[in-house]
């Protein structure tokens, strides 16, 4: 039976100390020495003599790169929970075991959707350009009116582990929940959240959107003009899925006149290359896409990581297959 601390993995992503730590202390691990992400070629190189690789969501593995990997690779773990940067089927052909980290990170990046609601509403951006500025001069009953995040309504596109955490939230702000799923939730699942059945009826519902569903090519620009104009006058969006899912196109001219209150964007296409609007309107409170960027929760990530192999390799419980 192979022994745990021969199993030989290649971290190619770069991980802060702690979440190195599963690995080193587990494995015979190298991680990357380049400093820097890997192009498609350095991953194949770098991946010799290697029966493990992890990578995330910023290696692009194709059909083309999976099939260029040495033999000895025989799981291939991404240190996410989001899997587009992965052709799935690809791996399956030559026997690959693919992992990732649902789970881990939920509850990190319903609180950063919180964030985003919040900063959206509250007018976030305006309030700290004011402070730092020096140009405040004092309070007003006028200044900066944001909307109400409690009692609001709040439709949630994708009901997934991430979407039941924001729901979770939700109701601690005494938020009127209403999603939109492939599936209906079990009522214990569901917790009192309002079923739709299509995105457009939700839409009509929803003072807050969030968009929590997986990237895929069926959701890709699912929130585009035609959708936005169903969502109430002034309402706002957040997005904590991936920019793909949302129109640039049509969000920026819907920011720009006011249509749609504001947006929290945590991701956003084509990344770091983002739209110029959202750098500088006033209505948009964007992060780099910190969603998980917890310490705990990248120890949780490599730990499910390192857990999981250790269950494909040398037998246990895998919690975390993807294919
Ligand atoms: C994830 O885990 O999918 C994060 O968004 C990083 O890409």
């Amino acid at each position: 039976m192979t022994s745990l601390s021969t199993v030989r993995v290649f971290v190619a992503c770069r991980l802060p100390a702690e979440a190195r730590a599963p690995f080193a202390e587990r494995f015979d691990a190298r991680f990357n020495a380049r400093g820097r992400t890997l192009t498609a070629d350095e991953l194949v190189a770098d991946s010799a003599g290697a029966e493990v690789l992890v990578v995330t969501a910023t290696d692009r593995l194709d059909a083309a790169t999976i099939a260029r990997l040495p033999a000895d690779v025989r799981v291939l773990a991404t240190y996410s929970v989001g899997h587009e940067h992965i052709d799935v089927a690809a791996p399956k052909a030559r026997g690959l075991t693919v992992l990732y980290t649902p789970d881990v990170l939920s509850d990190a990046c319903a609180d950063t959707a919180f964030f985003l609601m919040l900063g959206a509403a509250r007018r976030g951006v305006e309030s700290l350009d004011l402070v730092r500025s020096g140009a405040w001069t004092g309070w007003t009953p006028l200044q900066l009116l944001g909307r109400d995040v409690h009692g609001a309504r709040l439709g949630i596109v994708g009901m997934g582990r991430i979407g039941r955490a924001i729901a979770k939230r939700a109701r601690g702000f005494d938020m009127v929940v209403h999603y939109h799923n492939r599936s209906r939730l079990a009522p214990e699942l569901e917790a009192g959240a309002h079923f739709h059945p299509t995105l457009d009826t939700l839409l009509a519902e929803s003072d807050f959107l969030c968009v929590a569903c997986p990237a895929s090519p069926e959701t890709r620009h699912l929130i585009d003009a035609a959708r936005i104009a169903q969502l109430p006058q002034g309402a706002i969006i957040v997005n904590i899925a991936r920019g793909e899912v949302i129109d640039d196109q049509a969000l920026i001219p819907a920011l720009e006149s006011g249509r749609i209150f504001a947006a929290g964007l945590d991701v956003f296409e084509n990344e770091p290359n983002i739209a110029p609007a959202y750098r500088r309107l006033p209505n948009v409170f964007a992060l780099p896409h910190i969603g998980s960027s917890t310490l705990e929760t990248r120890v949780a990530m490599a730990r499910l990581l390192a857990e999981g192999i250790a269950g494909v390799l040398v037998g246990g419980p895998v919690t975390n297959r993807l294919a």
